[in-house]
């Protein structure tokens, strides 16, 4: 079969393997609903400047609503040959209603409908993520306000260090999520711009309505320069990078969540609904969840490596090699979303050993710099108070001893 998006100017079909190795449809059939309130859309705008007639757009739209309708209930197995589901949605919408199908694409190029699709998508991704982060953000406020007074040994190197409390622990990592949702309303805010009606690059010599569009798709507005508009995955890029962040401060957490479990720390019991056990060691209880949440930041920072990678060598405008920016899109908004997802019920589901924490903090030589502060203000130099205070540690340590014990 001649490709009837192009086919006037070839004289044979495509090879087969070329078919097959060219098409994205098994992975951007996901971008359908976007797709289709684009078309949607598009057709509306091209009824309102008097490029189609009204009845034409009209039964465009019910057709692709239709289309919607079979694609939602699986009525179509998505078919390679159409390359991208793009092409796919033309084609059924032409099989439906015939010639007035072939309107649609008027004004339009699929570099600018792929960009809006994207955009649709990752808009819908943010906000999703931004539901997300709330969710876990009230879980660990939860947890900072009932620990408030729960105190722990706060810890640099790994090695016991000051007396912290545990509700402070957890308003660290409020401020970090916090600030990981501030990153992702300046994206939102930033990237909110529709791209349709820049067509292949150029724009066209149609009398389109970007604006029209661009608000009606709930966008600040087109993006006006059409050859950044068809060229930008900054966006993309952006989203992987704030992801990874979110993962980053994730996979921290479970780390620690993940010491916190040994038998040798002994601060937590997993609950046996969030943690798995060993198919040969009947005594093991692992932390399969945190270990997972820390295993796929790995793989979204790749995916942010990846994306920049692709990008970095593209002149301008369109590239086919920006097919290439979906899989691992799609990919990092997954497994974002769920992480994100699971810590939350899973920091709820845990069992805090708040007396082993008390006992910890207590044991050893953590009031070590409080003491030193206690000399500071009784007018001994600073230097002169940390070498004391240390002296006296060591001898602790000698005589097997606490601190207030070799002070006494
Ligand atoms: N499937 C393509 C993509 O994801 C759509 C755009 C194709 N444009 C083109 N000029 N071949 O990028």
């Amino acid at each position: 079969m001649s490709n009837k998006a192009w086919g006037g100017r070839f004289k044979k079909p495509l090879d087969p393997r070329v078919v097959k190795f060219n098409a994205s449809i098994s992975f951007d059939n996901i971008l359908y609903e976007f797709d289709i309130i684009g078309s949607q859309t598009h057709a509306k705008m091209l009824a309102r400047q008097g490029l189609i007639s009204n009845s034409e757009a009209e039964s465009i739209c019910e057709a692709l609503s239709e289309i919607q309708d079979e694609i939602r209930t699986c009525s179509h197995v998505f078919d390679e040959s159409c390359e991208d589901i793009h092409m796919f949605i033309e084609q059924l919408l032409t099989q439906k209603i015939g010639d007035v199908g072939k309107k649609l694409h008027t004004g339009r190029s699929r570099n600018d409908q792929v960009a809006l699709d994207l955009r649709l998508y990752a808009r819908d991704a943010g906000g999703k993520t931004k539901e997300s982060l709330q969710s876990l953000l009230l879980v660990l406020e939860e947890l900072a306000q009932s620990h408030k007074d729960d105190k722990m040994p706060g810890y640099t190197h790994l090695q016991q260090a000051q007396p912290i409390y545990l509700g402070a622990y957890f308003g660290a990592y409020i401020s970090m999520f916090r600030r990981d949702l501030n990153r992702l309303d300046d994206w939102a805010e930033r990237m909110n711009f529709s791209p349709l009606g820049a067509g292949a690059l150029a724009g066209s010599s149609l009398p389109l309505d970007r604006g029209w569009v661009a608000k009606t798709l709930g966008f600040n507005g087109p993006i006006e320069n059409t050859i950044d508009a068809v060229s930008d995955r900054d966006y993309v890029i952006e989203f992987c990078s704030l992801a990874s962040i979110v993962l980053m401060h994730l996979s921290r957490l479970s780390e620690d969540l993940i010491l916190w479990a040994t038998q040798e720390f002994h601060f937590l019991t997993l609950d046996d609904g969030f943690s798995t056990g060993s198919s040969l060691m009947p005594n093991k209880k692992n932390p399969d969840v945190l270990e997972l949440i820390r295993g796929k930041s790995g793989r979204v920072f790749g995916h942010l490596m990846g994306i920049l990678t692709t990008m970095k060598g593209l002149p301008l405008a369109y590239n086919k090699d920006m097919q290439e920016d979906k899989e691992s899109f799609f990919d990092t908004v997954n497994t974002l979303l769920s992480c994100l997802d699971i810590i939350a019920p899973f920091l709820k589901s845990i069992n805090f050993h708040t007396d082993m924490m008390e006992k910890n903090a207590r044991s050893g030589f953590l009031n070590a710099t409080q003491v030193l502060e206690s000399l500071v203000l009784k007018g001994i130099p600073f230097r002169e108070a940390h070498h004391q205070v240390g002296i006296w540690v060591a001898e602790a340590l000698d005589k097997g001893v606490t601190l207030d014990e070799v002070i006494e």
